[in-house]
């Protein structure tokens, strides 16, 4: 096979990202500059939100997120066990228990009516993943939470570009009290490594600020004393979790492209509903009515039992056609960390392992031309017509 091995994400870089880096590189700041600031704008600009922190990646701005909703021990907080490893993480990095809810068997997203179930006295966030671009369902999630007094923090790593169905962007905040993102290279837009938390509170926005530079103010504001112009106070246990103003610029200048990004990411998505929808054993992904998903992702279920090919043969088929798929994701609670320090154990939660039995990501990303997506129909209809 000589053609060139399709991959199930790709970063997208243009001659515009490349010379808005080398202008960061070649002016005084590299980092804590200018350049943050107009990310963070234009971030704000994008969701609508009130405030935007920029951060080193989406597992810092969960981190971050966690803290400042006041995860302490004792606390439980609850999301999807159909994620990656991090929105479950980062409960424990704020020393509370991780408890999971079973997705809905049709957007793969949290469930409300689980999440409800898994409510306790100790609840005091949920972590709803908007799942390949798909918004969870977000307008019932927050209405139980805000009964409960649960901190909303919505994981869109995959969901920057989607909108709820009321028309809102994702991102701002309408269904939460923070949102994060992450600009990893396989996400809609990329910085490299990087993350954004976006909230419409105030107080939630300086803790976010004060956590990610060491818990460190020099606004003189904030401080009980002023020593000289030198003078700062760490007045919590913070980190470094900053972006680069290199990161930045390369972050403005992919927001620039967001919409095109993901229009042809929906252009490919319905050139592969159309050719895989009627593949007998098949089921391609259920966008809810009114909702515009980014599609970060594209999953197509198979029953591999019927088909009479295991995944590991499709694997191998598609990649002898030079196309390499990927599985989103084993979930969460099955790994062996969660399984000996939690005690979870297959059959916790039936439809999220039914839906990792069947699930396999095409790839899918801006860069792809037609003939590239053609060759991607052409090898699953191959192995799954
Ligand atoms: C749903 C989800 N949440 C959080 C993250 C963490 O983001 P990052 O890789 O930028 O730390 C990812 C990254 O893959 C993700 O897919």
């Amino acid at each position: 096979m000589n053609a060139k091995p399709i991959n199930y994400g790709r970063h997208l870089i243009d001659a515009e990202d490349l010379a808005a880096v080398r202008e960061a590189l070649e002016s005084d700041f590299l980092t804590q500059g200018p350049r943050v600031k107009a990310f963070e704008a234009a971030l704000c600009a994008l969701t609508g939100a009130g405030y935007a922190v920029a951060v080193s990646n989406g597992t810092a701005a969960l981190h971050l997120a966690a803290l400042a909703a006041g995860l302490a021990p004792g606390d439980e907080g609850i999301t999807s066990p159909i994620t990656f490893a991090a929105s479950a993480n980062c409960l424990i990095y704020a020393g509370a228990r991780p408890v999971f809810a079973d997705i809905a068997p049709d957007t793969y997203t949290l469930a409300p009516g689980r999440f409800e179930e898994k409510i306790t006295a100790r609840t005091k966030a949920v972590v709803p993943v908007d799942f390949a671009g798909q918004p969870a369902d977000m307008e019932a999630i927050s209405a139980i939470a805000a009964k409960k007094g649960i901190t909303v923090i919505e994981d869109a790593a995959h969901a920057i570009g989607s909108r709820y169905a009321c028309g809102a962007a994702v991102g701002s905040c309408k269904y939460s009290d923070m949102t994060i993102f992450s600009f990893h290279p396989v996400k809609t837009i990329t910085t490299g490594e990087g993350g954004a938390v976006t909230t419409n509170s105030r107080a939630l926005y300086d803790r976010l600020c004060l956590l990610r530079t060491h818990g460190i103010t020099k606004d003189p504001a904030a401080m009980a004393e002023n020593q000289g112009p030198w003078y700062y106070e760490m007045q919590e246990l913070g980190f470094n979790y900053r972006l680069t103003d290199l990161q930045a610029a390369l972050g403005v200048s992919q927001l620039k492209k967001l919409d095109a990004f993901v229009a042809r990411r929906r252009e490919i998505t319905a050139k592969y509903n159309k050719a895989f929808s009627g593949l007998k054993h098949a089921v391609t992904p259920y966008e809810r009515p009114g909702v515009f998903s980014a599609f970060h992702l594209y999953v197509l279920l198979l029953d591999f039992a019927r088909l009479g090919r295991s995944r590991e043969q499709v694997f191998a088929e598609l990649s002898r056609a030079g196309i390499n798929p990927q599985v989103h994701y084993i979930p969460v609670h099955l790994q062996p960390y969660y399984r000996k320090n939690f005690g979870f154990k297959p059959g916790d939660y039936p439809a999220a392992e039914d839906y990792y039995s069947r699930c396999l990501s095409l790839p899918l990303y801006p860069g792809m031309d037609d003939s590239d997506a053609g060759r991607v129909i052409d090898a699953v209809r191959a192995v799954a017509g």
